[in-house]
């Protein structure tokens, strides 16, 4: 089955044509990343227009590099939610005529449950079934820091999020305080590899006696006292200062994973990572070497935002609702930007 994916929730718009779910044909992503480097965050607006002149071309280039016809498209998956409003309505808008004109099916699709099927692009569908599920999934991004248990491809149990900021959110204000530039993980991770992690104490956040939650503020506070009570650092202080820091950011998503491990016990198979933050090496080597279980993690291409984990999880989702014809031909819902809403239909009272 030919799926098409698209993407639009923030600052990378994507278009991506997946087979059955895990065989990426071909995956187009325009990062507008320079575009909001200058503001020192993605701007709304800026985000959508930047969508609407990037989409037609991407799927003209998807469906070029995948060798396909838009007619040999059997399913359309976009992300309906969450994200900016205004970026997922051109994605969603595209999808929607796309899919009425062709005559196919459409599938609106969660992003931050997207994420996770990132990590399952490319493998074996026979290694999926047998090694996976039931796993945990941890969804590390810019906005969100998820936890979940899934028994399968499309149920996703929370088992923990974020009080305040989110992980992703934290390394890009912590490089803000630094004077670093937007997107501040990566860089992050760079200086971090010449610093001493232990050089720096950092306060232990959410421990693993405490609750399944996450919390990232009080880091960030930290952090930003530390600098100013510093006033100027010296390369090797800085190097110090982001090892100490990412050990302490990271070491957090570990301790909640060993957590849900324990809580869920000999019923999981695996641990799935997700997310911008998913892309980072010292994170790789810890849930290697800390976690007793099989991990598995995206391609770098796959961590950030794409459109094949859209189309991914977009075809689990057709294979549960495929014999429900009318249901997949339904365009009458929204975009979502945060939480999603039950639609409500305004009731009229006759006198
Ligand atoms: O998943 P993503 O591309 O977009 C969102 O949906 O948010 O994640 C972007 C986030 C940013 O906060 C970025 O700083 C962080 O992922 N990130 C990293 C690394 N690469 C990206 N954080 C830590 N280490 C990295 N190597
Ligand atoms: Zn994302």
């Amino acid at each position: 089955m030919i799926v098409l994916g698209i993407e639009s929730s923030c600052d990378e718009t994507a278009v991506a044509i997946v087979k059955n779910g895990h065989e990426v044909l071909s995956s187009k992503i325009a990062s507008q990343v320079n575009v909001h480097r200058v503001f020192g965050g993605v701007v709304p607006e800026v985000a959508a227009r930047e969508h609407l002149t990037a989409i037609q071309p991407l799927f003209a280039e998807a469906v070029a590099e995948a060798k396909i016809e838009p007619a040999d498209i059997d399913l359309i998956g976009v992300t309906q939610g969450p994200g900016l409003i205004g970026a997922l309505l051109v994605g969603v808008s595209f999808a929607k005529g796309l899919a009425s004109y062709l005559a196919k099916p459409l599938m609106p699709v969660d992003h931050v449950h997207a994420h996770v099927h990132g990590a399952l692009l490319g493998l074996e569908e026979s290694l999926i079934d047998e090694h996976v599920f039931p796993c945990l999934s941890l969804v590390v991004s810019g906005g969100h820091t998820n936890l979940y248990y899934m028994d399968s491809p499309t149920s996703f149990e929370l088992m923990a999020s974020t009080l305040d900021d989110a992980c992703g959110e934290c390394f890009d204000k912590v490089a803000k305080i630094l004077g670093l530039p937007y997107p501040g993980g990566p860089k992050i991770e760079v200086l971090a590899r010449n610093g001493n992690p232990s050089a720096v104490s950092m306060p232990t956040m959410v421990s693993e006696k405490q609750k399944m939650m996450f919390s990232y503020s009080g880091l960030k506070t930290h952090m930003l006292n530390f600098v100013e009570k510093q006033g100027s650092l010296s390369e090797s202080e800085c190097a110090d200062l982001c090892a100490s820091f990412q050990e302490e950011a990271l070491g957090q998503l570990v301790r909640k994973l060993k957590q849900a491990v324990q809580i869920k016990g000999s019923n999981v198979k695996s641990v799935l990572i997700a997310g911008g933050v998913a892309a980072n090496k010292r994170f790789r080597e810890m849930v290697h070497s800390e976690l007793k279980i099989s991990s598995f993690f995206p391609k770098l291409t796959y961590c950030v935002d794409n459109a094949a984990m859209i189309a991914a999880l977009a075809w689990h989702e057709y294979n549960i609702d495929k014999n429900d014809q009318q249901l997949l031909m339904n365009h009458d819902w929204d975009a979502y930007s945060r939480y999603r809403f039950e639609k409500v239909i305004p009731q009229v009272h006759s006198m």
